[in-house]
């Protein structure tokens, strides 16, 4: 399928002009994006037919779906026992110097046998990856693998934050020993905890109760990080940094390489082949975060640079158009500096007032004094999703909705979110909706911001050159409708379609199934830290996701995260550029450990092992 879409820069390039009739650049893209969207999953997309330019995708065949509803058994969550996990690692059989992770390992027991589609997979085969299929995707799995832990179990979850996340979050910001139903393993489960008197009224605590969800398997969707392979101080690295940056999947990194052996130009310029291909590619990019995010057309999808470009995108455009002396904008506690420093600019230079919802001691937003800060002055409300320091899911559907009713724009940063659940913009009926790439598994440098159709067409550009015009003369210039009139310039292109890739990605695991499993694991890790004597959580709420920041007496959090360091253990400590909010809690600077679905139970015991020694005044441990 070939779509050139030649610009009027393009055509007089060639000596010629738009014949009549001839669709615009803008609606051949939109028209090629729908086209593209509308294909089933599997089926050629943009590039093929034109071999041998087919970029590489997974096997039709290979669908979540495949195995069937038998998968859905119960398992319990097992968590990791002191006996079976030494301390050093290095030593213990697996495939890469480690033993098998697990989360939890009855998992896997759960799954039946694999039988394999009725119809070989079309592209590539041989890939021992997950979700690839390509043939490039080596090391081969270890052979102790069997080919029934290779799957991922189809089944619809609930989000983080519901039954057991709550009951523990609850016990820590209250009694500690009044938990009513915690979860994970019971007293002395922890191998850590050999010998060492439970702290924190541990003792009294009930036994786990078992998961009602199987998860994925954990170590087959490993296999697709070669990163998580690394040693980092003769330690085979724990990414724990997640809300910085995650780590990127092969079939990622095999599509930027892909992109740049065959389809490399730039896009919406040229009538020659590459120029189609590139411009296919990047546009069906656009199509996929469309579809991910649930906006309703392409053309409601601007590509940027990342969340901080993206909120500075509406702050100077639909801000600076909208926003007068006297206006208000509203925040949260919560916010990053990305969604604070712009709306105090705008704010500056118009004569607004920068007001802020509060939060409660668990670092929940305050929605009864959130409603006493709109007035009918309110021009914006720009609230994060889920809190980059503290973890909290913040109800933005209800945030928007209170926003609507004085007026007022409503802008969610979901930088922090669309990694952990389920996004939808229709269903929060956010004005703007805005995130990086590479916080969900693409590359940097790249990013969405989602804008209302109706509210695009009437913002004016913030950046003006090539890509974004429709005719220049030195008298005045005729910009493109949206989203190209926000797109001014060479844009990100191949990291855009690694961004596509990205989205298939999680797509194939299924954000319910990675919702699922990561508010086990982070029910897990709430419970392991609280086992540090010590260790203080920063952030309480009773929905989180991903984040549990932390303090540790008698230790600066930057030395915590480098005694993790010498572990192999990346946490990120420090302000997380959110200072307000660590202020609000009397801190400084927190240790963060953050999740991501590659992430195991026993990756977390490893972590809060070296909190243990820490917390006996021990230094490096050995593991
Ligand atoms: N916003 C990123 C973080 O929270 C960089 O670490």
């Amino acid at each position: 399928m070939t779509i050139p879409t030649p610009t009027s820069e393009g055509l007089a390039a060639l000596g010629g002009t738009a014949p009549a009739g001839l669709p615009d650049e803008g609606s051949l893209a939109r028209l090629a994006g729908e086209f593209f969207a509308a294909l089933p999953s599997g089926l050629p997309g943009p590039g093929a037919g034109r071999a041998p330019a087919s970029p590489p995708e997974a096997p039709a065949e290979i669908r979540l779906g495949d195995a069937g509803p038998q998968l859905l058994a119960a398992a319990p969550f097992a968590p990791v026992q002191a006996e079976s996990v030494p301390l050093d690692h290095a030593s213990a059989a697996g495939p890469a110097g480690r033993p098998a992770l697990g989360v939890p390992e009855a998992y896997a027991a759960a799954l039946p046998t694999f039988s394999p589609p009725l119809s070989p997979p079309p592209l590539a085969p041989s890939s021992p990856y997950y979700f690839l299929g390509e043939a490039n995707a080596a090391p081969p799995p270890p052979e102790s693998v069997p080919v029934a832990e290779n799957r991922v179990v189809p089944r619809s979850f609930g989000l983080p934050g519901d039954g057991e996340l709550q009951a523990i979050l609850a016990e820590i910001a209250g009694d500690r020993r009044g938990a009513a139903t915690p979860v994970g393993p019971g007293p002395g489960h922890f191998y850590f905890l050999d010998g060492a008197a439970a702290p924190h009224g541990e003792a009294d605590l009930p036994p786990a109760q078992p998961s009602a969800h199987p998860a994925f398997d954990v170590q087959a969707v490993r296999r697709d990080f070669p990163i998580l392979q690394e040693r980092v101080n003769g330690r085979q690295l724990i990414w724990l940094d997640n809300a910085a940056t995650t780590h990127k999947p092969q079939s990622v990194i095999d599509r930027l390489a892909y992109f740049y052996q065959h389809e490399n130009s730039n896009i919406h310029r040229a009538a020659h082949e590459l120029a189609a291909r590139a411009t296919d590619a990047y546009e069906g990019a656009r199509s996929k975060v469309a579809r991910f995010i649930g906006a309703s057309s392409t053309e409601e999808i601007i590509f940027v640079r990342g969340a901080t470009e993206g909120i500075n995108l509406v702050a100077k455009t639909w801000g600076w158009q909208n926003v007068g002396e006297g206006d208000e904008i509203v925040v949260s506690h919560l916010e990053h500096h990305a969604n604070i420093v712009p709306w105090q600019q705008l704010a500056a230079a118009k004569g607004a007032r920068l007001k802020v919802i509060p939060v409660d001691d668990t670092g929940q937003v305050l929605l009864d004094e959130y409603r006493k800060l709109l007035t009918s002055r309110t021009k914006i409300v720009s609230v994060t999703q889920v809190s980059n320091a503290l973890g909290t899911v913040v109800p933005v559907k209800e945030i928007v909705a209170m926003a609507h009713q004085v007026g007022a724009v409503a802008v969610v940063d979901g930088a922090q979110s669309v990694s952990h659940m389920r996004v939808n913009v229709q269903d929060i009926d956010a004005d703007f909706f805005i995130f990086s790439g590479h916080k969900v598994f693409a590359p940097t440098g790249i990013g969405a911001v989602y804008g209302k159709r109706a509210i695009l067409e009437d913002m004016p550009p913030w950046q003006g050159g090539g890509n974004m015009i429709a005719d220049v003369t030195f008298e005045k210039t005729i910009y493109h409708g949206p989203p190209t009139r926000f797109e001014a310039g060479t844009g990100n292109i191949a990291d855009a379609v690694g961004l596509g890739a990205a989205i298939d990605y999680v797509e194939r695991i299924g954000m319910e199934n990675i919702a699922r499993y990561e508010h086990d694991l982070l029910v897990y890790t709430t419970r392991a830290l609280l086992s540090v004597p010590g260790l203080k959580l920063i952030g309480t709420a009773a929905e989180k996701a991903s984040v549990s920041s932390f303090v540790l007496d008698g230790y600066r959090p930057e030395e915590v995260g480098k005694a993790l360091n010498e572990e192999g253990i990346a946490v990120r400590s420090g302000h997380h550029c959110a200072q307000p909010i660590l202020r609000r809690f009397g801190q400084e600077a927190t240790v963060r450990p953050s999740l991501a679905f590659y992430n195991t139970c026993e990756e977390i015991d490893t972590l809060v092992a070296v909190l243990h020694r820490l917390a006996r005044g021990k230094g490096r441990v050995g593991r």
